[in-house]
């Protein structure tokens, strides 16, 4: 497995087909600057074309999953610079692109591109410890990577606005009940229940996953009856496959499916 600066990146013997990715920058509360989603990009890639992963958590420290965009780095930058690196494009489009599910396990502080980065991910599980927040607005700034329109459609317009133009922090249980976060673990437990969640997706077929995850990623790009035309298609398009006949013959032989990808 190649080395990481940034990330710790391994695939756990408990969690059978799961790419764990842990930021690793304790000394700046893993902000994420321009190695960190470079070496983003590279894990996800790897854990993308490695057949047998089919599912990647992606968690931070108890203390933070990341504090944000890394100010450091950021400060000084002139808008030429910004405008001509395309700041952060690049790692968006990195974790956007990945096909396989992405959860997030969130414990402390996601903050700033640290909350966007966890609202990137396909859903979001959460210690009771996570806080969440845009505070780009303390900065004199906007959200960068997609808080402003993410955290809007998650939560809504309400919440979204208070956020975002107070930059105030959200708790675990706001969270949960505002529709941001999926379920909420105990701190010392996040990582074994996240890697239990991925490894149960991780055993399913993983041209059924990758479908799921296209359907419910359309939902916010179309209309109403254009997702559901294309769900009734890809459905469809889904018994071409031998893992739906295994799915299916399991499920009369009162057996496990053993899915094969084909
Ligand atoms: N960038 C760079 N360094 C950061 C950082 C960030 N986003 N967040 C924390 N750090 C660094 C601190 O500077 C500090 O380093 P030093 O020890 O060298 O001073 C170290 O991490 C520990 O942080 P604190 O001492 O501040 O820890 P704390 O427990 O007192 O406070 C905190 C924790 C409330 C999260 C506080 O660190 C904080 O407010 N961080 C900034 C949060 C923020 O504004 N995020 C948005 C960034 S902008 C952005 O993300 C734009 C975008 O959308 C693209």
């Amino acid at each position: 497995m190649a080395a990481y600066q940034t990330l710790i990146v391994e695939t756990p013997e408990a969690a059978p087909g799961v790419t764990l990715i842990r930021l690793n920058r304790p000394e700046a509360l893993n902000a994420l600057n321009t190695a960190l989603l470079a070496e983003l990009g590279q894990a996800l890639a790897a854990a993308q074309a490695d057949d047998a992963i089919g599912c990647i958590v992606i968690t931070g420290s108890a203390k933070a999953f990341a504090a944000g965009a890394d100010i450091k780095e950021m400060s000084d930058k002139s808008y030429a610079q910004m405008f001509k690196d395309d700041f952060f494009a690049a790692g968006a489009r990195a974790i956007e692109g990945t096909r396989k599910p992405i959860i997030a396990a969130v414990s402390g502080y996601a903050l700033g591109g640290g909350c966007e980065l966890a609202m990137m991910c396909d859903f979001i599980l959460a210690a009771d410890t996570a806080k969440f927040g845009q505070p780009e607005i303390n900065l004199g700034v906007a959200p960068g990577i997609g808080g402003t329109q993410r955290l809007t459609r998650l939560v809504g317009k309400s919440k979204a606005m208070d956020m975002i133009l107070t930059g105030r922090m959200m708790g675990a249980e706001e969270a949960e009940r505002a529709g941001l976060v999926s379920r909420i673990f105990p701190a010392d437990t996040l990582v074994d229940e996240a890697l239990a969640v991925a490894a149960r997706i991780a055993a399913q077929s993983p041209l059924a996953t990758a479908m799921n995850k296209e359907l419910v990623n359309a939902a916010y790009e179309t209309t109403l009856s254009t997702g559901v035309a294309l769900e009734r298609r890809l459905f469809h398009s889904l018994f071409a496959f031998d893992d739906q006949k295994e799915g299916m013959a399991a499920f009369v032989e009162k057996r496990k499916p053993a899915f094969k990808g084909s």
